[in-house]
C-alpha cells in the first residue's frame, strides 16, 4: 500500500498531516510512505526527518500522489490536487462538507473517496481518531496565550510594596471542548474567569474549574442541549436576551474568547463591534 502525505496549500495552516513518528508506524506496517517535498517545513519537521523515518520525498504533487491508495491531509485538498489520484483511493482529513458545495462536485469527479475526520464518532473505541478534541483542546489553549500575549497587563494579581495590580478579567463563551481548556489555561494564569454556554450541563462544568457561569437560564435554555450532548441553534428571542447580557458583561472584560459552534452551521456571532470599548 502507498500512502501520500501532501503539503498543506492554505497559508494559514502550520500543521502537516503526519510526522516522522507516525510515518515509522506506517513504514512497520509495511506501506510505502511517500511526503510531498517541504510539507513538514511550518511545523519545524524536515523532509531529512521524513527519509530517516522511512519516508520518500515527492518533489510535487502530482508525484507524490502517484499510484496513492491512501492520502493523508489536514484540510481539504482542491480538486486540482488530486488530479491523475487512483480511482477509490481514499483522502483522509478535515473535509468541512458544509461549507462549499461546489467544491465537492469538482472533488467527486476525481474518483476518490473523501473521509471527513471531523464526523468520527465521538465514541470510546474511536477516542483516538477524535480531531475535534484533539485540536479543540489546543485552541482554547492557544486563545488563552493569545489573549495573554495582547493584554498589556498582568493576567494574575500581583501584589507589590509598590501597589496592586488587580487580576485581569477573562469571559469565555462557549464551553464546550475548546472553552473549558480556555477557562482552565486562565485560571492558571491567575486570571478571574467567567463563561457562558447556551447547554445547561455546562454551567456544572464550568463551576468545577473554578470560573463562574453566566448565561439566560430561561425555559428554552433548559432544553437546548442535543441527544447527543451538542448545542441546538436558538430562537431569535433567546438570542436577543443573550445579547443583552452578554453586551453588559463584556463591558467589564479585559480579554474575551470566543469558542461557540454549532455542528454543521456557521459559528453563532456573539459580538458587535460597538460593544468593544476602543
Ligand atoms: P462545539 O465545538 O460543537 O461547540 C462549542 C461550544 O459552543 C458548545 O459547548 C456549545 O454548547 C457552545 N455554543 C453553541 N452555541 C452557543 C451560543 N449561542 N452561545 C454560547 N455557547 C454556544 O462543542 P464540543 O466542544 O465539540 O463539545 C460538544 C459536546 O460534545 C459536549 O457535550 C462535550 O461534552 C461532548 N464531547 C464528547 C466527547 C466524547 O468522547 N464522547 C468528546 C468531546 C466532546
Amino acid at each position: 500500500m502507498k500512502i501520500a502525505i501532501v503539503r498543506e496549500k492554505s497559508a494559514d495552516e502550520t500543521r502537516v498531516a503526519a510526522t516522522p513518528e507516525t510515518v515509522a508506524k506506517m513504514v512497520a506496517l509495511g506501506a510505502k510512505v511517500s511526503i510531498e517535498k517541504g510539507a513538514g517545513l511550518k511545523s519545524r519537521i524536515l523532509d531529512a526527518d521524513y527519509k530517516k523515518a522511512g519516508a520518500s520525498i515527492g518533489g510535487t504533487v502530482a508525484s507524490t500522489l502517484k499510484g496513492a491508495d491512501v492520502v493523508f491531509c489536514v484540510r481539504r485538498p482542491s480538486a486540482s490536487s488530486l488530479n491523475g489520484i487512483n480511482q477509490g483511493a481514499l483522502v483522509l482529513g478535515t473535509m468541512n462538507p458544509s461549507d462549499n458545495q461546489k467544491e465537492f462536485t469538482g472533488l467527486a469527479k476525481t474518483g476518490a473517496a473523501l473521509i471527513a475526520m471531523e464526523y468520527m464518532p465521538r465514541i470510546s473505541r474511536a477516542q483516538s481518531m477524535d480531531i475535534l478534541s484533539s485540536q479543540a483542546n489546543l485552541a482554547g489553549y492557544q486563545g488563552v496565550i493569545d489573549g495573554a500575549a495582547q493584554f498589556d497587563r498582568a493576567l494574575p494579581m500581583m501584589m507589590t510594596a509598590a501597589g496592586t495590580v488587580h487580576p485581569a478579567k477573562v469571559f469565555v463563551m462557549g464551553a464546550g471542548v475548546a472553552g473549558l481548556q480556555a477557562i482552565a489555561t486562565a485560571r492558571r494564569l491567575g486570571a478571574v474567569v467567567t463563561a457562558t454556554d447556551v447547554r445547561p450541563a455546562a454551567k456544572e462544568q464550568v463551576e468545577s474549574l473554578g470560573a463562574k457561569f453566566i448565561a439566560v437560564e430561561d425555559e428554552e435554555f433548559k432544553q437546548a442541549e442535543t441527544a447527543a450532548g451538542y448545542a441546538k441553534q436558538m430562537s431569535a428571542g433567546y438570542q436577543k436576551k443573550q445579547a443583552e447580557l452578554t453586551a453588559s458583561h463584556i463591558s467589564k472584560q479585559d480579554i474575551v474568547i470566543t469558542t461557540a459552534l454549532i455542528p454543521g452551521r456557521p459559528a453563532p456571532k456573539l459580538i458587535t463591534k460597538k460593544w468593544l470599548k476602543v
